[in-house]
């Protein structure tokens, strides 16, 4: 802990509302994170604010798993300090990776925070934040705890919700040579396969329908020391889970994703039919380097099972371009293979340094402009591709999960296909949460638009 000025107590003690501001930067892991903040201090009696003016508490939860993120962070902590000059009180905590990662010094390069907590302390939360108004000390807590308590802590998901993520692994064992999760997020903890499914049941009865599982690595949940996963037990004893209808995962490893796995697309009535595989580079030798653990030719053989297993499967994917040693060869064979997998969409980031990692010493540094360059011509090859996904859907006949209304237009619902597309289609809010047969009549890069049968 370190000192700081004495704060008022009477902020957070009085009566009246407090109004907490979340604000996420990163992956899904975040979001999830987010919620979950969200719920515990809403327990506390926090309401939530969309006006950041407005806040007694503000919590920016971070990524810095690539470094834009962590310069977006950056830049959100000059624009909040300066609320403090209104309102003394304000409290400003920042959790997420890059808190784990900069602890103390983010306190010292950002002197108005107050908490910096790490990724396995958002269940510390209200007792830090209380903490904070009793003594007026701004507090560090980035202790990795080995146990499972920490994740999972709520089945909370926001009010009408259909859909809700369940966290059921922790950090990463593989060390690819460009990432910091295994030493931001420590190696892989599995959670209690009965804790698990009692929070799904619990998502169940509050009315949601569809739940995605969430691990830096799923393929690896529960490994045993025979090497074999839990993973596909665990996705049958959901299946069994009433009133869930539809049930995703995200984040696959290609090299642990087993056969069973890939049979169960073809039997599990449940399981969406979409798979998201992070491939990274096309070429065996940029693969080696971040030490992914498998070949092109073993890649594309996984996607050859999978198709034969789920012909309708979609298949979307990361590439990282300018990763050190990657050659104008090296990009080309990431561009054939993206011909002739064609994947339904793509992430794809420039390679940033990120520190602690492996590739930091690696020599062959690709400069910025030609990262930018390689990143266009990768991205507008997938909008061929994913435009061509699209197009391949119209006049068929899809099964609709509605979330809730449109974006743009109240008198259209949205909600997505098995294959995790987003369709939009004439519909009342009544429909939330029912599964509909929808007409696709028309495609687009982000969207399909379709009529309720
Ligand atoms: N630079 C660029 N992209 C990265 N990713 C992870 N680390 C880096 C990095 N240092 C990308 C990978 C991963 C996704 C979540 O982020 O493609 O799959
Ligand atoms: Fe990072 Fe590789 Fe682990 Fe994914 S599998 S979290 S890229 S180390």
């Amino acid at each position: 802990m370190m000192e700081k000025g004495n704060k008022s107590l009477g902020s957070l003690t009085g009566l009246d509302k407090k109004y907490l501001y979340v604000q996420t930067i990163g992956c899904q892991m975040n979001v999830h994170d987010s919620e979950q903040i969200v719920a515990l201090m809403e327990k506390e009696g926090y309401v939530c604010t969309k006006n950041v003016n407005q806040a007694d508490l503000i919590i920016l939860n971070t990524c810095s798993i690539r470094e834009k993120a962590a310069q977006k962070v950056n830049s959100q902590l000059g624009r909040f300090r300066r609320l403090k000059e209104k309102n003394e009180n304000l409290i400003i905590g920042v959790g997420g990776c890059l808190a784990q990662q900069m602890g103390e010094r983010l306190i010292t390069k950002v002197p108005d925070l107050d908490l910096v907590f790490g990724t396995h302390n958002i269940h510390q939360l209200p007792e830090l934040i209380v903490e904070i108004e009793r003594t007026g000390r701004k507090i560090v807590e980035t202790t990795v705890h080995e146990s499972t308590q920490s994740i999972g802590l709520l089945a909370l998901p926001p009010i009408g919700r259909v859909t809700a993520f369940v966290t059921i692994m922790q950090g990463c064992n593989n060390f690819c040579a460009y990432c910091v999760v295994p030493y931001l997020r420590g190696r892989e903890e599995s959670r209690d396969i009965d804790d698990i499914l009692h929070e799904i049941s619990n998502l169940s009865d509050q009315g949601v329908k569809e739940i995605t599982l969430l691990g830096q690595n799923v393929n690896s949940y529960a490994r045993k020391r025979s090497g074999e996963s839990g993973f596909v037990d665990l996705l049958h004893e959901i299946e069994k889970i009433e009133g869930i209808e539809r049930i995703r995962f995200t984040t696959s490893h290609p090299k642990d994703i087993s056969e069973s796995l890939i049979a169960s697309f073809a039997e599990m009535k449940k399981l969406c039919k979409h798979i998201h595989l992070p491939v990274q580079s096309g070429s065996d030798r940029i693969l080696a380097l971040m030490n992914r653990g498998y070949t092109r030719s073993e890649y594309l053989a996984k996607i050859e099972k999978l198709r034969k297993s789920c012909p309708d499967i979609s298949i979307t994917s990361d590439v990282i371009v300018g990763f050190p040693g990657e050659t104008d060869g090296d990009f080309q064979e990431t561009i054939d293979m993206m011909n002739e997998i064609r994947f339904d969409s793509l992430f794809s980031f420039k390679y940033s340094e990120r520190e602690g990692t492996a590739a930091l010493n690696m020599s062959g540094k690709v400069t910025e402009p030609l990262k930018l360059e390689r990143l266009r011509v990768l991205q507008s090859l997938q909008e061929e591709h994913t435009l061509e996904k699209n197009r391949a859907m119209v006049g068929r006949q899809e099964k609709i999960l509605v979330e809730g209304l449109s974006k743009n237009c109240r008198e259209d619902v949205m909600g997505r296909t098995s294959t995790n597309k987003i369709v939009n289609f004439g519909g009342s809010i009544e429909l939330v949460g029912e599964i509909v047969p929808v007409f696709i009549k028309e495609a687009y890069l982000h969207s399909l638009r379709g009529e309720m049968l």
